[in-house]
């Protein structure tokens, strides 16, 4: 009752940013992701008959408290849909700086549900993982597919419906993502906070609710037509709509450090200057940039020189969930 699995992070081009019920995590608006090669994590988890509790290893250190509850309580959903009760050992290493803004809730929560449901005998389906995974953290649930995924905000009570769909496969474009480093330090306002408080008190939750539908359609056509300029400007807006809901907030939160808007005017003087780059933030303070490989030494060269920048991570489209070997696992 043993398996490993890996599961990379996506960047959301759309933001899923709001939830319409917080036990299920179902959300108010469907979202829109790329799986990114270069941050990923890795769990084992092993199921075995004399442990009194859950067990909890990240990076090598024991977990308790609030990380340590949405594990067990995840395992608990897959307990019960494999009608077990059988604790787990799990361990886990993060290639990605966690609580960030690098989406380590998506890679964690897609390398945890995939590993566990295999360790338990489930055999379930890509959608029936993506659905299982949502429930762990709602950005996840993209994260069983490689390339470009869409999370489908479905209409039902249950959740039956939600969860995500693949879009395009990791060969479809090569699209590149630099990842630039601010703060690689805990963020102070969740992503499951920050929704939260958005949803029940910025009168811009609205306004942004309302610009999602037309958002998803375009940018799905600039993806299948491999539409740089078109899937840029779409995802570099839908994401300041999204931190701007924080502002109208009550009481009022931005992710955003002053670099922030420093790479964010780099990167339109980058735009002005003949090079097509766009930025994207999720919730953090760590920004995105979107280019294309014949650019990536010109972009690569302005991010580093911004006073602030502490790291550039260069990385492609990422595949889905892959199980490994034990000795794979490091
Ligand atoms: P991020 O931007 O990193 O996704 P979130 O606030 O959404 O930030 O989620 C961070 C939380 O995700 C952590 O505090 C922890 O509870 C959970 N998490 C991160 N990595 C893992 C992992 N490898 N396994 C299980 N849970 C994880
Ligand atoms: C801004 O998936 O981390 O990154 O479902 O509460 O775990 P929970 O939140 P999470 O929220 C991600 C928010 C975002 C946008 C996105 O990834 O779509
Ligand atoms: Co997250």
């Amino acid at each position: 009752m043993k398996a490993i699995a890996k599961a990379h992070t996506n960047i959301a081009l759309i933001k899923y940013w709001g939830k319409r019920n917080e036990a299920l995590i179902l959300p108010t608006n469907n979202s829109l992701s790329l799986t990114l090669d270069g941050f990923y994590t890795s769990t084992r988890v092993v199921f075995k008959e004399d442990l009194q509790k859950d067990t909890f290893l990240l990076n090598g250190t024991r977990i308790e408290g609030e990380q340590y509850n949405r594990v067990t309580q995840f395992l608990d959903l897959v307990r019960n849909l494999a009608q077990k009760n059988i604790y787990a050992e799990v361990e886990s290493i993060n290639a990605v700086p966690t609580a960030a803004g690098f989406a380590s809730s998506a890679s964690g929560f897609a390398a945890l549900a995939a590993a566990s449901s295999k360790a338990i005998g489930l055999e379930l389906s890509d959608s029936e993982l993506s659905r299982l995974t949502r429930q762990g953290s709602g950005s996840a649930c993209r994260s069983i597919f490689g390339g470009f995924a869409e999370w489908q905000q479905g209409e039902k009570a249950d959740g039956s419906d939600s969860y995500a769909v693949p879009i395009a496969p990791q060969n479809h474009w090569d699209l590149r993502v630099a990842a630039v480093v601010l703060s690689a330090k805990m963020k102070k306002v969740s992503s499951r906070a920050g929704m939260k408080r958005t949803v029940e008190t910025s009168p811009f939750f609205k306004g942004w609710i309302e610009s999602i539908p037309s958002e998803i359609d375009a940018i799905k056509q600039g993806i299948l037509d491999r539409d740089f300029e078109k899937v840029g400007e779409i995802a570099e807006a839908n994401c300041l709509k999204m931190h701007a809901t924080t502002l109208g907030a009550n009481p009022p939160f931005t992710y955003w450090l002053d670099s922030t808007m420093s790479v964010m005017q780099s990167v339109q003087a980058l735009r002005a200057s003949g090079i097509p780059a766009y930025f994207t933030i999720d919730a953090g303070p760590n920004v995105k940039v979107l280019y294309l490989p014949e650019h990536e030494e010109e972009v690569q060269q302005t991010l580093r020189s911004i006073p602030g920048v502490d790291d550039v991570k260069l990385s492609c489209a990422g595949q889905g969930i892959t199980y490994l070997g034990d000795d794979e696992f490091v």
